[in-house]
């Protein structure tokens, strides 16, 4: 008995339980009905009084010992179910988010200028009174100012919230030779009462080519083929127009056509739609940056991101593009 007893406490000790399998193979050879251990209990049984009182004690240590080994090995096992995960599992409503449509309309336009050749430029938000206005023509304390409601810095009014995205095109100019082909988007900002069409800040997208020889056809043909791949429309017209930092200047409209109600909306009945500025560079902005206007000449355009996407996608105001609600943005 004693032999048996030695042997069955050498198996149960050799025995490595490593996964749930191991752990049943383990409580079938010992444990069960018709394991070692109740075999051996069964033995006991047989034996004479004194005999019994020599064995009990042990035979049921070892049982008790089989016993915890296997809770401890059961437990273990499942410890490490619980800590790897299963990468097969399918994922369930997990939200896919989609861009914004102030992002879209913009991605799509870098795009069609990036066809011709244009490369995309970014500035600053916080600007000096250089690049936003006086390299840009803007002369102190002239009138002309006043198109563009400004947020100064208040502890040093050298500085302001850029009111256009035209001072990134005077960084391009200074740090870098003709040919220029550069788009440049962004946020700009604006002291204006809020409505449902007009914000404090909004996105622009303006273009600058300065190359010698560029002429104000160069301009038309580059407006016209933007309008046709982004609104795929083939009508445009200019309309003379005033800016500080082009001569001549014009408004662009593109012809939108009178087909249904919502164009005569848009259109307040006249079948055009003001698109964007532009405009030829003045020389004198051109020598502010040293670019020699007697060699180089340009053309430069700016439109806002906002009007195209209210007109796009027919968002009644302004400000939802900005509120974030995902009610309103899932929908693009
Ligand atoms: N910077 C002008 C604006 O913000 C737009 C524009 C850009 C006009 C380039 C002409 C040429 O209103």
């Amino acid at each position: 008995m004693n032999e048996q007893i030695a042997k069955i406490e050498e198996a149960i000790r050799a025995f490595k339980i490593g996964s749930s399998e191991d752990a049943e193979q383990f409580r079938l050879s010992f444990l069960s009905r018709k394991g070692q251990i109740p075999t051996l209990f069964e033995q006991f049984k047989q034996l004479p009084g004194e005999e019994k009182r020599l064995y009990g004690k042990t035979i049921n240590a070892l049982k008790q010992q089989a016993e915890d080994l296997y809770k401890e090995g059961l437990q273990s096992v499942q410890q490490k179910q619980q800590q790897s995960v299963d990468y097969t599992r399918s994922v369930k409503d997990l939200p896919f988010g989609n861009r914004h449509p102030l992002s879209v309309i913009r991605d799509e336009i870098i795009d069609i200028f990036a066809r011709i050749g244009f490369d995309v430029s970014y500035g600053p938000e916080i600007e000096d009174d250089w690049h936003n206005f006086s390299a840009l023509n803007f002369p102190e304390e002239h009138p002309a100012r006043d198109m563009q409601d400004t947020f100064f810095v208040e502890k040093n009014p050298d500085f302001a919230l850029r009111t256009h995205t035209s001072s990134v095109q005077v960084r391009v100019m200074e740090n870098e030779k003709p040919p220029i082909r550069t788009i440049s988007p962004g946020r700009v900002y604006r002291n204006e009462a809020i409505s449902a069409r007009s914000h404090c800040f909004f996105h622009q997208i303006e273009g600058l080519y300065i190359d010698k020889g560029v002429s104000f056809a160069d301009l038309k043909q580059t407006i016209l083929y933007f309008a046709e791949q982004f609104f795929g429309k083939s009508k445009i017209r200019m309309r003379p127009s005033y800016f500080p930092f082009t001569e001549p200047s014009a408004e662009v409209d593109v012809y939108w056509g009178l087909n249904n109600e919502v164009d005569y909306r848009l259109t307040k009945g006249t079948g055009w739609l003001e698109i964007m500025g532009c405009g030829m560079v003045d020389p004198a902005v051109l020598q502010a940056s040293n670019i020699d206007p007697e060699v180089y000449s340009g053309f430069a355009f700016g439109m806002g991101v906002e009007r195209i996407a209210l007109n796009r996608y027919q968002i009644p105001d302004i400000r939802m593009l900005s509120e974030n609600d995902m009610r309103f943005l899932k929908q693009f």
